[in-house]
Parts: structure tokens; C-alpha cells; sequence
């Protein structure tokens, strides 16, 4: 029997008994449990295979439940929480007390967001504590954005996947720190730079190769297939360089008419990168259970969405 349903009192009844379950957001999949539960948030590093040093997000129902997770909120972060919650934007702050280090990596911050789906924040409404809920994918591969991908990768321990559809957004949320009062950009995500600077001015972008970043989301192998990627502005170029291989090939606007192509995806026919962030992971879901050689994918506008999408695709070819 699938663990996949849409009942909602199923699921608050298995996580007020401490286990965790696949719920759905706007971004992508999360694996979610009782924050104060240092044993079902246990359990989610253990599912995940997940350092500790890397730290969960906190799913609050509304901004007015910000002041139980976090203090001393700088004047920005209740800017952009006012202009973005319930969205894809996570903000990390001062963490208060009660938050168990597990949570958090030990870090004295804690990342915070309000999820937009409305299955979720149901479910949040009827719960007595928030969910800790990273992406519900094994460390290091690529996040669901529906309940099968959650239900392919861990059928046999999980008790259950709240079915919320096909996430909107399809990337996971752009994560914020604060220096000094001053935003700073940790995971670039499903809300693009550009809007959040329309808000609180110019924002710093850190990104992290290293092993130890403010954000292991920036490690610099993660959503990885495991099929062989590559990434190039010129996919017909690249293609002229393999013969007798089984190629799948991943584009943003424009079919590529060749022959030797095995499996191609399209992000979005019409160019709209939106649309194509919400295909991204469930196109390399697809190309990657297809048993190919190698996958091809195309460089995408340096701007807006496309930004993320070659981040997301740049640490996708590293191995
Ligand atoms: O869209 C999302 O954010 C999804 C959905 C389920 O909400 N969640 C998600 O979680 O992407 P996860 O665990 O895959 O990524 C959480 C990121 C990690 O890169 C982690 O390092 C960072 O948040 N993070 C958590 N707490 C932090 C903190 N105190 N300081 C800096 N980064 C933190
Ligand atoms: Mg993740």
C-alpha cells in the first residue's frame, strides 16, 4: 500500500506521536517533525544520512509565531517577512531558548520560514508546535517536488507523505542572515535577489564551495543526479562531442533538433523562468532514472530565477 494520502488528522496524529512525515510546501518536499521532539528530530538526520553541523528550517503558521522561535528580529528581517510570508523566504535569526540545538546545529540562529501551501499551513493550524522539516530527499540528492519523489526515496521508513500535488515553486527557499542589521544571502532560492532588494536595498551574496558554509545547502556538491551532467551555454556544441552515447539533454526555452539526443526536457517553451524553476528537479528526477550516458544541460539567464537555476545546475554537474 502507498504511504502517499491526503489526510490531514492522519498526519497530526503521527506527529504528536513523535515520527515524522513528507509534507508538501511551495519550494519543494520536506521531511517534518515537532521541533521540541529531540527524538523525531533525531530521526530526520537519520533518515536524511545529514550531518549534524547542518541545521534544519523552522515552518512557523504565521509571522505573529516568529517571537516563540526567534529574537532580537532586525528592522529588515520584519520588512521582508511582511513582504514575502507566508513564501520562499527563509529567514535566519537569533534563536530563542527553548530551540533544541539539534534544530539548529548548535548554532545560537535559527532559520525560520512561513510555508505557502495550503495543505501545510491546515496542517500547521492543528498542530501545538512548529515542524522542522529540511528537504525530504537523502543528503546531497536531488530535492521532491511531488509525493513520489518523496515515497521513492524513503518508502520503507517513512509512515506517511501528505499529498499537497506538484510543489508551485519547484526550488527551495531563499535563505537570508543578517550582519549588523544587513541582509545577506545565504542559498539563492525560489524568491530572486531582485525582489528581495526591491524591499530592503542591496543585499550581499555569499556563496559557499567550502565544507563548512553558513548554509550547507551551498556545499558544492548537492542536488546532484547521478548520472554524469554538464552544464554549457551551448548544448549543440557540447552534443557534437559524444557519439554512440545515450544523451539526455535539458533546455530552457528551445527544443534542440538532433538525431542523437536519447531524452530531452524542455523547462518552459514559452521562456518563462518561473515556469521553468517549478519543472527543474522533477525534469532531472526524469532524465536521471532514464539510465543515460550523460546528461547535457543548457546555461540559463544570469537574472531573476534563471540565477538560481544555474546554481542549482552548476553544483549538478559537480561530482
Ligand atoms: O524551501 C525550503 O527551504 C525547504 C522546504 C521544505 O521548506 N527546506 C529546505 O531545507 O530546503 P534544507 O534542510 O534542505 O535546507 C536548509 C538550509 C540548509 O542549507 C541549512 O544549512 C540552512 O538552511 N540553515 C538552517 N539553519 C541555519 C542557520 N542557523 N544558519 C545558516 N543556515 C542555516
Ligand atoms: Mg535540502
Amino acid at each position: 500500500m502507498s504511504i502517499i494520502n491526503n489526510s490531514i488528522v492522519k498526519a497530526v496524529a503521527l506527529l504528536n506521536q513523535e515520527q515524522i512525515i513528507g509534507i508538501p510546501t511551495e519550494t519543494v518536499y520536506g521531511l517534518a517533525g515537532n521541533i521540541y521532539s529531540s527524538k523525531a528530530v533525531e530521526r530526520i538526520f537519520d533518515m536524511k544520512k545529514r550531518p549534524f553541523f547542518n541545521p534544519l528550517i523552522v515552518h512557523i503558521k504565521s509571522a505573529t509565531a516568529l517571537s516563540e522561535i526567534a529574537r532580537e528580529i532586525p528592522e529588515k528581517a520584519a520588512l521582508l517577512a511582511k513582504a514575502f510570508w507566508p513564501g520562499p523566504l527563509t529567514l535566519v535569526l537569533k534563536k530563542q531558548i527553548a530551540i533544541l540545538d539539534l534544530v539548529t546545529g548548535g548554532k545560537d540562529t535559527v532559520a525560520v520560514r512561513v510555508p505557502n501551501h495550503p495543505v501545510t499551513l491546515a496542517l500547521l493550524n492543528q498542530l501545538a508546535y512548529p515542524l522542522a522539516a529540511p528537504s525530504a530527499n537523502p543528503f546531497g540528492s536531488i530535492s521532491p517536488t511531488t509525493a513520489t519523489h518523496v515515497a521513492d526515496y524513503f518508502e520503507k521508513e517513512l509512515p506517511m507523505v501528505l499529498d499537497g500535488g506538484a510543489c508551485q515553486r519547484g526550488i527551495e527557499s531563499t535563505i537570508i542572515g543578517f550582519e549588523n542589521g544587513e541582509p545577506i544571502l545565504y542559498r539563492l532560492g525560489s524568491l530572486a535577489v531582485e525582489n528581495i532588494e526591491a524591499v530592503v536595498g542591496p543585499v550581499k551574496i555569499i556563496t559557499h564551495d567550502d565544507i563548512a558554509p553558513a548554509a550547507p545547502g551551498m556545499l558544492s556538491k548537492h542536488y546532484a543526479p547521478l548520472t554524469k551532467t554538464f552544464l554549457t551555454a551551448d548544448v549543440a556544441k557540447k552534443l557534437t562531442m559524444f557519439t554512440n552515447q545515450k544523451i539526455g539533454v535539458l533546455v530552457f526555452q528551445k527544443r534542440i533538433d538532433e538525431t542523437n539526443i536519447a531524452q530531452q526536457e524542455v523547462l518552459s517553451a514559452t521562456g518563462n523562468l518561473a515556469e521553468a524553476a517549478s519543472q527543474l528537479y522533477a525534469a532531472l528526477h526524469r532524465l536521471d532514472n532514464s539510465h543515460l550516458d550523460c546528461i547535457i544541460a543548457e546555461r540559463f539567464p544570469d537574472f531573476g530565477l534563471g540565477k538560481t537555476i544555474n546554481d542549482r545546475l552548476k553544483r549538478a554537474t559537480q561530482k
